[in-house]
C-alpha cells in the first residue's frame, strides 16, 4: 500500500488534494487540527470514490504533538512509509504591520513555517531509505510577491519557498522531490470574506480558482511522471502575477 499525508485535509484545498491522491491509489492520511467533522467528510468522500484512508489529528505548530502522532502511526504500520507529503495546513491573520500583534506574527509563523519543518523533518529519512518521496508545499502568491496586510503570512510562505529550494538540493539524489505550489485567490474558507466581484477584475482569467485546480497540480507533482521537477515554485493564480 502507498501512503500519503495531507496536512489540513479538513480544509477546502486539502480535501481536494486528498481526493486526487486517493484516485492515484494512495491510502490518504487526512490530517486535521480542530475540525474533525470536516476531516471525516473528506474521508467519506475519498471512500465514496473507491479510495481509502484515515484521519489523523495533530497541530502542525506543536512539534511534540506532531512527532507523537506520527510515531504512533508508524508503530501501528511498521512496514509502511509515507511516500507523499503535502504540507497544506495554513492560517492567515491579516493586519498592517503597524498594528500587528505579537500573537498574529507568532501564530502565523508557527503554523505555516514551523509547521512545515515539524511535519517534514520526521518523514525524510523513510523517503530517502525507500528512494522515493514527494514533498509538495502549498505556499501562496503572498509568499512570492508579498502582499500588504500580510507581512506575517508573506514571510512564512516565503520562508517555506526558501526551504523548498534548499531541501530539493539535499534530497535529489535520494529520488525525493520537493516543490511548492503558489495559489492566488482560490475559493475557500480563507477567501470567503473577499470581494470576488471586485478582485476578479485584476485577474486575467477573470475569476477565482477552484480547489480542484490546485489539487490537480499537486497530484501531478506527486506522480512518478514529475520526477525531474524539483525545487520549483509553481504559480497557480489565473495570470495575476508571473
Ligand atoms: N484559499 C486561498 O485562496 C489560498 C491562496 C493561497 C494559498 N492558500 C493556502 O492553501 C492552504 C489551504 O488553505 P484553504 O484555502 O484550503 O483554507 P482552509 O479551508 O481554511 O483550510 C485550512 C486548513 O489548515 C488546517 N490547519 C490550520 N491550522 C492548523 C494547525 N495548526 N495544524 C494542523 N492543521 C491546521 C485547518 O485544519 P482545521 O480546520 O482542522 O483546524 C484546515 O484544514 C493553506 O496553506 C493556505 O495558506 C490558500
Amino acid at each position: 500500500m502507498k501512503y500519503a499525508l495531507v496536512t489540513g485535509g479538513s480544509g477546502e484545498i486539502g480535501k481536494s488534494i486528498c481526493e486526487k491522491l486517493s484516485e492515484m491509489g494512495y491510502h490518504v492520511l487526512v490530517n486535521y487540527n480542530s475540525n474533525k467533522n470536516n476531516a471525516l467528510k473528506t474521508l467519506e468522500s475519498v471512500v465514496a470514490h473507491g479510495g481509502n484512508g484515515e484521519v489523523i489529528q495533530f497541530d502542525v505548530s506543536n512539534r511534540q504533538a506532531v512527532s507523537n502522532s506520527i510515531d504512533n502511526w508508524k508503530k501501528q504500520h511498521p512496514d509502511a512509509y509515507i511516500a507523499v507529503l503535502v504540507n497544506n495546513a495554513g492560517i492567515n491573520k491579516d493586519n498592517l504591520m503597524l498594528w500587528m500583534e505579537n500573537e498574529e506574527w507568532d501564530s502565523v509563523i508557527n503554523t505555516n513555517l514551523n509547521g512545515f519543518f515539524n511535519v517534514t523533518a520526521g518523514l525524510l529519512k523513510d523517503m530517502a531509505l525507500n528512494k522515493f518521496g514527494r514533498i509538495i508545499n502549498v505556499v501562496s502568491l503572498s509568499g512570492v510577491k508579498g502582499l500588504p496586510g500580510q507581512t506575517n503570512y508573506s514571510a512564512a510562505k516565503a520562508g517555506i519557498i526558501g526551504a523548498t529550494k534548499a531541501l530539493a538540493q539535499e534530497m535529489g539524489r535520494k529520488k525525493v522531490t520537493v516543490n511548492a505550489v503558489a495559489p492566488g485567490y482560490i475559493r475557500s474558507e480563507m477567501t470567503k470574506e473577499l470581494d470576488e466581484k471586485q478582485l476578479k477584475k485584476l485577474i486575467p482569467v477573470n475569476r477565482f480558482g477552484y480547489a480542484e485546480e490546485v489539487a490537480d497540480l499537486v497530484a501531478f507533482l506527486a506522480s512518478e511522471k514529475a520526477g525531474y521537477i524539483t525545487g520549483e515554485v509553481i504559480n497557480i493564480n489565473g495570470g495575476l502575477y508571473t
